[in-house]
């Protein structure tokens, strides 16, 4: 699997600000991440660092500054084409893996491909092989309910891959994972950015988790600080 070329830039962040009610929770974003970079995201409890993932793929408007993921600035657009923007460009990995309980593994992945857009033949060959790369080929026809916690994110994974977006968000993927499970889930996403040139943003409780990552940034009060 090939994924296209795009732009140097995976994602831009200049000035972001976004406040729900009277609550500043991003008070002035300013973040570049690089094609193929990984990055991890620290920082306490409410700090406002879902937030921030939401306002990158589109789930949340800002209300001030530039998001700009690849090469689109999300700020001009409307629900439909931002909904077209996160379908295409953003996987996204969640701690509790967020899979559909009435839908196999394969049909997991199969349904983001086709959200995505891909036809029918592509998206088959594709699914199968991704959930061989993810080492889930023999539990295609498993439901999430029948699966560990290591599988389901493994799915998960393939899931937020199978349509080769620049960008990858994930919060706290290992956060529901023993931690040699963990481990070895940051692992497959580390060779899987490798070798899809995929770039990362890790949102993590555990230093450890940051072993995966070329820098680290921290949030506080709606602020990174370094
Ligand atoms: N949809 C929402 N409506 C109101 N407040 C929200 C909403 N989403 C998040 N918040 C508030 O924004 C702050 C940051 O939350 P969050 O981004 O989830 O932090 P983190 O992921 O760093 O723990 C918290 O005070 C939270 O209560
Ligand atoms: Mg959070």
């Amino acid at each position: 699997m090939k994924f296209t070329e795009n732009s140097s830039v995976s994602l831009q962040l200049s000035g972001v600000h976004k406040s729900f009610g009277r609550v500043d929770v991003l008070r002035g974003i300013d973040l570049t991440i690089g094609e193929g970079e990984r990055v991890a995201l620290m920082g306490p409890s409410g700090s406002g660092k879902s937030t921030l993932l939401n306002c990158i793929c589109g789930i949340e408007g800002v209300d001030r500054g530039k998001v700009v993921v690849g090469e689109q600035d999300l700020s001009n657009l409307d629900p439909r084409d931002l909904e077209k923007v996160r379908r295409e460009q953003v996987g996204y990995v969640f701690q509790s893996f967020h899979l559909l309980p009435t839908l196999s593994a394969f049909e997991n992945v199969e349904f983001s491909a086709q959200l995505a857009g891909m036809g029918k033949t592509e998206r088959s060959s594709r699914v199968q092989e991704l959930m061989e790369r993810v080492g889930m080929s023999h539990r295609l026809d498993h439901f999430p309910d029948t699966l560990s916690g290591g599988e389901r994110q493994r799915v998960a994974i393939a899931r937020a891959l199978i349509h080769q977006p620049n960008l990858v968000l994930a919060d706290e993927p290992t956060g529901s994972l023993d931690t040699e499970t963990g481990a070895q889930v940051l692992d497959l996403l580390k060779s899987l950015s490798d070798e899809y040139k995929v770039s990362i943003l890790l949102v993590t409780h555990d230093r450890e988790s940051t072993r995966i990552c070329d820098r680290v940034i921290t949030m506080q009060d709606g602020l990174l600080v370094s």
